[in-house]
């Protein structure tokens, strides 16, 4: 065994420090998470109660698997913006009949369930997470279509969510619609584009049209149950394949179809799981509140992995990224952390070559986020650092296991693309709250901007204003730092949530399993040409 030994003094007062400060940013995430929850808020949830209607996630609790966890994806969608928190929609992971799924959910306490730009975002993502790991898809429809003032934003991009339905049919992977109430126009084509359909007597809406709609367009005088109750499409339309007599009922039956998909996972015998040596609860303790200052992100990987067990590879070379091999969760993987911030030109070699080798024997990989990106500077530009990096991204953009991105730290400029970023589709990234992405560094975007500004001015023979330009970079600066926080990240879907660091192995491992239902195959050459 190569157990990681530990450094970490729990004793000290940088732990402390590095603590609290995670402390206080993880009281700040609840409170986010706690909006998401309150989806519409009491007024909308009581209504909707009143009605005999269980919320959103309440209906995935009766369809998954009792005491199995759901692994809720992109909770904090369209924060930051005009829109309620979670965006109308709940998506994620969970186990119904002992076949992992992804489960999408519309919250009909916000806005009808209508979907705004962040929903169709949060609603493709959920696509292609089931897409790349062949997870059969089950949507829990009651849905007001389109946020009809935002429409000029989702009415054309919008189309993708049902040519992604038949494409996941298509390819085999089946999908499921429970329609709870209202399914209208588009929305119609959430049933109309699955494999097999739950309605729900009194209850299920879905027409093309409503009453109002096709009395404008044909004068026609209808209803809706017999424009589109679940009665009429079971009996008459045959768009309902299954007649449920209430909430319950349909969950019930939904079970049944995913009992009887025969659905398998292409690998299912991930070896024994051990815990790590060290306690997880220390995660919190590691990055310190300034991201300047460096960590070793083998204390993280030693709270990670199956027994702390950790076999470093190179690590005497390029020692500002630590690559290595382990398993989580007993499925193997390697991992990329980095370990000073920058990325030099051995580092990006390093990670080239690790990259290749994990593809030649099948591993997914983990990157573990703490850069700032490639080093500058006229001595690293003469050595090569543009075709180095270009070397690791190349690696990275081309390999074909599976990825996870975790952000740990700061995720600045290139070393955000080398190390996976979200452009890189790594099946799953996740950002802790001690996270910060950008292109560089507030204050040193800031002072690059301060720097052009005055050269422009003496290009022009103007006086240059230095009061002003104090006031400018601190205003930049505070924008930028805004910009770069992980619940500002996430509210525009640029990862998959923000999680609190002692709940990354149980999230990984999930993610883990989930990549494993599709066959994980890496690429044997199909790399771009790597400039030497
Ligand atoms: N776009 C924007 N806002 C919408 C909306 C939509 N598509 N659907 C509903 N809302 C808003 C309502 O204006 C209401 O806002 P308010 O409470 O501030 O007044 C809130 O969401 C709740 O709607 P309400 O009608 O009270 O809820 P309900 O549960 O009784 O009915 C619907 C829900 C979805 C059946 C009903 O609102 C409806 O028919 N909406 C329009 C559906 C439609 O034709 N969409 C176009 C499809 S492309």
């Amino acid at each position: 065994m190569t157990v990681l030994p530990t450094a970490l003094d729990t004793n000290s007062p940088e732990y402390a420090a590095n603590r609290s400060t995670m402390v206080e940013k993880l009281a700040e995430l609840e409170t986010a998470h706690a909006q998401a929850l309150a989806g519409g808020g009491e007024k909308y949830v009581t209504r909707h109660r009143k009605r005999g209607k269980l919320p959103a996630r309440e209906r995935i609790e009766l369809l998954v698997d009792p005491d199995t966890p759901f692994l809720e994806l992109s909770p904090l969608a369209a924060w930051g913006s005009d829109y309620a928190v979670g965006a109308s929609l709940v998506t994620g992971i969970g186990v119904v009949e002992g076949v992992e799924c992804l489960i999408t959910a519309n919250d009909p306490t916000v806005r009808g369930g209508a979907s705004n730009p962040w929903t169709l975002k949060k609603a493709l993502r959920a696509n292609e997470i089931a897409f790349a790991n062949r997870l059969p898809v089950i949507s829990l429809v009651e849905s007001g279509g389109a946020d009809l003032p935002s429409q000029k934003e989702i009415f054309i991009p919008g189309g993708a969510l049902f040519r992604d339905l038949t494409r996941l049919s298509a390819a085999g992977i089946p999908t499921v619609a429970v329609v709870f109430g209202n399914s209208t126009a588009g929305g119609a084509y959430v049933p109309g584009m699955s494999d097999h359909t739950v309605m729900i007597k009194e209850q299920s809406k879905v027409f093309l049209g409503g009453p109002p709609l096709v009395k404008m367009a044909t004068g026609e005088e209808s209803d809706d149950e017999s424009l589109g109750g679940a009665e009429m499409h079971a009996r008459t339309s045959g768009l309902a394949d299954h007649f449920a007599v209430d909430e319950h009922d349909a969950i019930r039956q939904a079970r049944r179809i995913v009992a009887r998909l025969n659905w398998r996972k292409a690998q299912t015998d991930q070896g024994p799981a051990e815990p790590p040596k060290y306690d997880e609860e220390e995660l919190l303790g590691i990055v310190p509140g300034d991201l300047k200052a460096p960590f070793d992100p083998r204390e993280v990987i030693a709270r990670l992995v199956d027994g702390s067990d950790f076999d470093t590879f190179k690590p005497l070379y390029g020692p500002s990224l630590v690559t290595g091999w382990a398993r989580l969760h007993g499925y193997p993987v390697g991992i990329l952390a980095n370990a000073q911030g920058v990325l030099f030109s051995e580092e990006s070699q390093k990670a080239a070559q690790f990259i290749q080798l994990a593809n030649q024997r099948d591993i997914p990989l983990l990157f573990l986020h703490n850069t700032t990106g490639y080093m500058v500077g006229k001595e690293y530009e003469q050595g090569g650092i543009i075709k180095h990096g270009a070397m690791m991204i190349n690696a990275v953009a081309n390999s074909k296991v599976p990825h996870l991105s975790v952000l740990m730290g700061a995720s600045y400029g290139a070393g955000h693309y080398g190390m996976c970023g979200r452009a890189y589709d790594p099946r799953f990234l996740f950002a802790w709250p001690s996270s910060k992405s950008a292109v560089m560094g507030p204050q040193q975007l800031a002072g690059v901007l301060s720097i052009v500004a005055r050269a422009s001015a003496a290009a022009k023979g103007q006086p240059y204003d230095d009061e002003a330009d104090a006031g400018l970079r601190a205003m930049v600066e505070q924008q930028i730092e805004a910009e770069s926080l992980p619940m500002f990240l996430s509210g525009r879907l640029y990862d998959d949530g923000v999680i609190d660091p002692r709940d990354t192995r149980t999230v990984l491992g999930m993610c883990l399993s989930a990549i494993h239902t599709a066959p994980v195959e890496g690429a044997r050459g199909g790399f771009g040409v790597f400039r030497m």
